[in-house]
């Protein structure tokens, strides 16, 4: 790899899950370790771009040489990632957001008392679309993880936010490991790429963005 491949480049970067609170001690959350995002940003940086990471809550450290701004919720992640899109030359979202959150969290802490308990949700802003139909939209990569049928999800994604890439990968592959299995979809097609340590896999996914980029 080509270590300054991304030379001034300001890539933005979405990792970990969003936390969605329903009251004081309780939330709603989506799997993620963010260590596949944490990787890319480490591996942009050492590439030369000029890295910001928006991470939902996480055990890792800020990589080396990265601007991290650390969020909670859906709602702070796509403040968060609106006020720094512009400028920016690629977004990578890797982020495992809550697609929903409670309506109206309470301010204290529910008491049990029925055996069931329902919670009104609402759908949360889809930050990666928001990004991708700006008319100054950065090059735009998604993630997809899914538990079964990855091609046709991925594929879906990707016609959906009108993406030039999707990464996709299958749960069981990706969630919480150190490696990753990932397929890459573009306009020429599905693209494998060996299973490896997450570095090495963020390394490859970032030297096809970048010819990519380049066709662009
Ligand atoms: O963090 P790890 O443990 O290393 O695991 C990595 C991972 C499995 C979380 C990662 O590789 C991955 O696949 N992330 C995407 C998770 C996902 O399934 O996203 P999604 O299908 O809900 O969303 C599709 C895309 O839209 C993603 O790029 C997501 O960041 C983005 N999105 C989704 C919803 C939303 N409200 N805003 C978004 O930006």
């Amino acid at each position: 790899f080509t270590p300054k491949r991304l030379l001034g480049q300001r890539v933005l970067i979405t990792a970990g899950p969003t936390s969605e609170a329903i009251d004081p001690v309780r939330v709603v959350t989506n799997l993620s370790s963010g260590r596949m995002g944490y990787a890319l940003a480490l591996e942009a940086a050492r590439a030369g771009a000029c890295v910001t990471l928006v991470s939902g809550p996480t055990a890792l450290p800020c990589p080396y040489g990265v601007e991290r701004v650390d969020v909670r919720s859906a709602a702070e992640m796509h403040a968060q990632v609106m006020t720094r899109c512009a400028g920016s030359d690629l977004f990578i979202a890797v982020a495992a957001v809550a697609d929903y959150r409670p309506v109206a969290p309470s301010a204290q802490k529910i008491k049990k008392s029925a055996d069931t308990l329902s919670i009104d949700m609402v759908r949360n802003p889809d930050i990666l679309a928001a990004v991708a139909s700006r008319p100054d939209a950065p090059f735009c990569v998604g993630f997809a993880a899914e538990s079964h049928d990855l091609d046709a999800y991925a594929q879906g994604k990707r016609v959906a936010k009108k993406l030039p890439l999707v990464v996709g990968n299958l749960v069981s592959d990706g969630l919480g490991s150190d490696d990753n299995q990932v397929v890459l979809y573009d306009d020429h097609g599905r693209h494998p790429l060996p299973r490896a340590a997450k570095t090495e896999v963020a390394r490859a996914i970032l030297e096809h963005v970048s010819r990519l980029m380049k066709e662009a």
